[in-house]
């Protein structure tokens, strides 16, 4: 796992082609309808065959495997806390290194707005570890400050606006408490994953920006790989702390 502490406070200015390509190729839907019809089309998109299809793409993208090199003790160490949540769990991908790598008397929960979602993680995480719940992330179902680790990969995406999210993400993690962001960047691939799952991107500095805003500290960001560094590959993975 890649780590890197700093960010550049203005990022590099981008080839007018690559920048053009990638905003014919972005999804548009988050930004042509009101949210509560937005979440009711990407609720129906993970119920059906997109959903369906996760396990597999997660696999042809090397997201199954990658997912464990980010959830283990030299990455995003969840060893020592007591109360973990998968935001928006999907199928379940990250549960399953969760189960693993969080200590045996860790309460582990789990949501997701498509409970197409939250059956295809029961299935593939075994036994009863997980508390699932349906949830929106903008409304979550839990106490303030009951987590002290959050993971949220590929969710924050599918807000169009990142605050609401952000918002009740920081309400739910205790002081002190560590998260783990993962989320589309705007770069080319990221363009072509946004019109895939209908999501939207986002560049690290208005992450930052958003994270801040709501009282989280960007604390480092992480690569998969040094490939994943080098061609601007794997999206935004940062941990972030709520102090
Ligand atoms: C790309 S999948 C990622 C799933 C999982 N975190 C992973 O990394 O494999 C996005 C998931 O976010 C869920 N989702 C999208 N918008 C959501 C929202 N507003 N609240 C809760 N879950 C949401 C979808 O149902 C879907 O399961």
């Amino acid at each position: 796992m890649e780590t890197q502490q700093t960010l550049p406070e203005t990022q590099p200015k981008k080839n007018p082609i690559t920048l053009a390509i990638q905003r014919a190729l972005e999804s548009k839907k988050h930004r042509k309808q009101p949210y509560s019809e937005y979440r009711s089309f990407i609720q129906h998109h993970y119920d059906g065959l997109a959903g369906k299809l996760t396990a597999v793409s997660g696999i042809l993208t090397g997201h199954t495997w990658l997912a464990g090199r980010v959830l283990r003790p030299t990455a995003f160490d969840v060893r020592g806390c007591k109360r973990i949540l998968d935001a928006g769990c999907g199928n379940g991908r990250h549960c399953k290194y969760l189960v693993r790598e969080a200590d045996a008397d860790a309460v582990i929960a789990a949501f997701d707005l498509s409970q197409r979602m939250l059956n295809r993680s029961r299935r593939r995480v075994k036994g009863d570890r997980v508390r699932y719940a349906a949830a929106d992330l903008t409304r979550l179902p839990y106490a303030d400050g009951f987590f002290d680790a959050i993971v949220c990969g590929w969710v924050l995406e599918h807000l169009p606006d990142p605050t609401p999210g952000l918002t009740e993400l920081t309400r739910v993690l205790q002081p002190g408490g560590k998260m783990l962001l993962m989320t589309t960047e705007d770069t080319l691939a990221g363009a072509m994953s946004s019109s895939m799952w209908h999501c939207r991107t986002y560049n690290r500095q208005e992450l930052r920006q958003a994270c801040e805003a709501c009282g989280l500290v960007w604390h480092r960001q992480l690569y998969f790989t040094n490939l994943h560094r080098m061609f601007k590959l794997g999206g935004i993975i940062v941990e972030v702390h709520k102090p």
